[in-house]
């Protein structure tokens, strides 16, 4: 296993060349200064040697291929969420560096054995809550920790998607609070700390296909933090004007809010009203955050540290995903626990 240390960049095999796994692809071959791309698979070898011959980086024909390679220090997985805990495990077991798409599994029992798998292998672990990369919620976290907000009293945050994604994708995503409040969750319990209680509620509306599959289509969650503090949270699968991730935290001291949407420095003014283009996707949304996730995996490979973003931090994310779910079925108010580990 090479690192920093041997004064190379870590060489990144990635599985899943998806929606997600594209977009690892592009930033690894070409953003990454701290990783680099040594190989692609994909279940479909067609969408294998596209990427391959795009990026001019060997086709790796199975994920043993993948974890047979010498070269290859570390893997990046954004394969469907089902088969994650069983390609981490095997990952770990060969003594690859491992970095996974969120969440780990929909199987609690075997996300928390992946997560076991590699701490025993001693590889690193990290999984993909990019927003903890992000250059402006990394500012906002860093002046908070420095006291700079007092005393936290509510923490709000949005993730709507300007068009929802595919039914396939959806029937295997675990519904919207694990697929997608997830990283609002994680977002939540890393900027203000741990969350005692959930409330949460959610919407199908007719004809969108989502009460057929068991999921909500919009959703809103009331947070209660150990420290008293209070959180929302509002998710959208098809918010219609674009894609939206915004997050706020309200102190006694100050207010920090995080809000781009626009995905060009200007404004179209016309006879009293301005427009601003808005972005569309998560890649739009997220030029640095990608890259920096993948490039502070390798940092974390390379000097034997602790990855931001690590299997307990997903676990607990899962449980207080699987707590607002609960809620949304029940009607009722969710406690959570702190330890997921
Ligand atoms: N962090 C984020 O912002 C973010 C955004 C989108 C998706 N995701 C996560 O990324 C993962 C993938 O989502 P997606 O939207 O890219 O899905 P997708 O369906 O677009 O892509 C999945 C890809 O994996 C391939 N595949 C399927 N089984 C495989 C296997 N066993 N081995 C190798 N390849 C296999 C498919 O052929 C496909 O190309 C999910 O876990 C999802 O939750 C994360």
């Amino acid at each position: 296993m090479g690192g920093l240390g041997s004064g190379r960049r870590i060489r990144v095999a990635l599985a899943g060349l998806g929606r997600m796994g594209r977009i690892h692809a592009d930033n690894l071959a070409f953003r990454c200064t701290a990783a680099r791309l040594a190989g692609v698979y994909d279940a479909d070898a067609e969408r294998t040697d596209d990427v391959a011959f795009r990026l001019d980086v060997p086709a790796v024909r199975s994920f043993d291929d993948l974890l047979a390679d010498d070269a290859v220090d570390a893997v990046a997985i954004a394969t469907p969420t089902a088969t994650h805990a069983e390609l981490v495990t095997r990952a770990a077991l060969a003594g690859k560096h491992v970095f996974c798409e969120k969440p780990i599994s929909l199987d609690r029992d075997a996300a928390a054995a992946a997560v076991h798998q590699a701490a025993r292998s001693g590889v690193v672990f990290q999984v993909g809550f990019h927003r903890r990369f992000d250059p402006d919620w990394v500012a906002a976290v860093q002046r908070i920790r420095a006291g700079e907000l007092g005393e936290v009293l509510l923490f709000r945050s949005s993730l709507r998607d300007k068009l929802s994604p595919d039914p396939q994708f959806l029937t295997g995503s675990g519904g919207l609070f694990r697929d997608v409040m997830i990283h609002d969750l994680d977002t939540a319990r890393w900027m203000v700390g741990e969350v005692a209680e959930i409330t949460a509620t959610g919407a199908a509306p007719a004809g969108s296909g989502f009460a057929e599959i068991g999921d909500v289509h919009t959703a809103a969650a009331m947070l209660r933090f150990t420290d008293g503090a209070l959180g929302l949270i509002d998710n959208c699968r098809s918010a219609g004007y674009g894609y939206e991730c915004s997050t706020e935290v309200v102190g006694s001291a100050a207010t920090v809010r995080i809000d781009q949407p626009a995905r060009r420095n200007y404004e179209w003014r016309t006879p009293g009203q301005a427009s601003v283009p808005l972005v569309a996707d998560f890649e739009e949304r997220f030029p640095f955050a990608y890259v920096a996730e993948l490039d502070a995996f390798a940092v974390a490979i390379g000097t034997g540290s602790q990855p931001e973003a690590d299997g307990a931090d997903a676990l607990v994310a899962f449980d207080l995903a699987c707590a607002a779910d609960e809620s949304w079925r029940t009607g009722r108010t969710v406690r959570v626990g702190k330890e997921s580990a």
